[in-house]
């Protein structure tokens, strides 16, 4: 079939926009009524009442666990929490650099095969322990990253700390309160999974070549940086502290944005049509979070009043906040610096990329489509000298 008959037979569509790539059994989304659910259950019923360990089992098995199945599960993950020293090396070595902290774990996280014996092992039982590993390990990286870019040591983890209580221990040195354990399991959990977004497709597109599990974590990471996926959550909270300065200014700023053409970070969804669940489960968290801190009830404040007018002045394009818009306020309470809130939603989306690359292995078949080509067809090959 001729390359151009893609296009008149309907099969093309810009950035893959509406194309069904697979089967999966991680995440349900209705973008229409603003639902998400994983491997069934609503994210509402997750954030209150899991814990993220748990919707790693059940992201992994897709289904909850029994109670030892649980206690089993958290013994094994939180034994691979150490690190090789030459991954802290890595970190401490790169992230003084002017690179983006996504990119230092990125590096950090190819150091990872080089002390994994199993990495060209690709059984089913080898793969399930490597994508344990790469939970675990990704939590002790993101958290020296933290650290190094305050030019500060690695804290080792605590092998009896949950996933949360251990992120925040290695991120600042303190046990957190209860409730800040709390507050960043919410984070993890609704960070967690996302059905087939730009970075779980780089990782499922990778993996189905049957190269390693690493590899196509590497690529997944690579893709949720960009400031159109897991990059927007920074550049809301700059926007919010930097770019905004008064609240009365906030209407004009956005009009200005909107006529330049230029998007408002944190709005906006291929899939949802309706407010983000996980956008709304952030804001009511941080709306409690104000309660007792003044900076969080301002940029509430602030964010209220640019969701007011976006969702006003773009009603026809069906705009409204997403995941991004209020979960950096969430993180920032935390004492997590700005540019760490991609390296955070990498933290909680490990589990996602882990268990679709997963379920892409029990039934795979290589990624091969087919692109327009849009150049001259036949040519002449003219030497060098005879160029003009
Ligand atoms: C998320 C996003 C990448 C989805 O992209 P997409 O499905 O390709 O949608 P488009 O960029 O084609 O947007 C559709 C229309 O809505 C507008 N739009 C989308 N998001 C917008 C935003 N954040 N601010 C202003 N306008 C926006 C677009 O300009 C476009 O208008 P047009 O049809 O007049 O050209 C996009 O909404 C965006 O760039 N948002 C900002 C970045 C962000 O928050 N990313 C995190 C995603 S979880």
């Amino acid at each position: 079939m001729d390359s151009h008959d893609n296009k008149q037979d309907g099969k093309y569509s810009k950035g893959l926009e509406g194309i069904i790539i697979g089967e999966s059994k991680k995440s349900y989304i209705d973008g229409e009524r603003g639902y998400l659910a994983y491997s069934g259950i609503s994210i509402e019923e997750l954030a209150e009442k899991s814990n993220y360990e748990e919707v790693c089992f059940l992201l992994l098995h897709d289904r909850l666990p029994l109670k030892d199945e649980l206690e089993n599960f958290k013994s094994e993950l939180y034994s691979y929490r150490e690190v090789p020293d030459l991954t802290y090396e890595i970190i401490e070595r790169t992230a003084k650099y002017p690179v983006h902290p996504m990119t230092v774990l990125r590096l950090a996280v190819d150091t990872l095969p080089v002390y994994d014996e199993e990495t060209e092992i690709n059984t089913e039982e080898a793969n399930y322990r490597k994508a344990l590993k790469l939970i675990s390990r990704i939590h002790t990286i993101t958290a020296a990253i933290g650290r190094a870019l305050r030019g500060e040591k690695p804290i080792r983890p605590k092998p009896d700390l949950s996933c949360a209580a251990n992120w925040l221990w290695m991120h600042s040195g303190k046990i957190p309160s209860q409730e800040e354990e709390r507050i960043f399991d919410i984070v993890l959990v609704i960070h967690a999974e996302h059905e087939i977004n730009a970075s779980t497709f780089s990782a499922r597109v990778v993996i189905s070549s049957l190269t390693d599990i690493y590899s196509a974590v590497s690529a997944a990471i690579g893709s949720l940086k960009g400031s159109l996926h897991g990059g927007a959550n920074e550049q809301v909270m700059r926007m919010l502290i930097e770019e905004i300065g008064t609240e009365t200014e906030i209407e004009k700023f956005v009009e200005k944005k909107l006529k330049n053409k230029e998007k408002i970070p944190g709005f906006g969804h291929r899939v949802y049509k309706n407010y983000d669940p996980r956008a709304a489960i952030f804001k009511r968290l941080a709306e409690q979070i104000a309660k007792k801190d003044e900076r969080v009830g301002r940029w509430i404040e602030i964010g209220n009043k640019i969701e007011k007018i976006m969702i006003e002045k773009l009603k026809e394009k069906r705009i409204y906040p997403n995941v991004d818009f209020y979960s950096g306020i969430v993180m920032y309470y935390l004492g997590i610096d700005i540019p760490m809130f991609t390296p955070i939603f990498a933290t909680g989306r490990i589990i996602g990329w882990v268990s679709h690359i997963l379920e892409q292995l029990k039934d795979n078949r290589i990624y091969r489509p087919r692109i327009i080509y849009s150049g001259e067809k036949e040519r002449k090959y003219i030497p060098i000298e005879m160029r003009r």
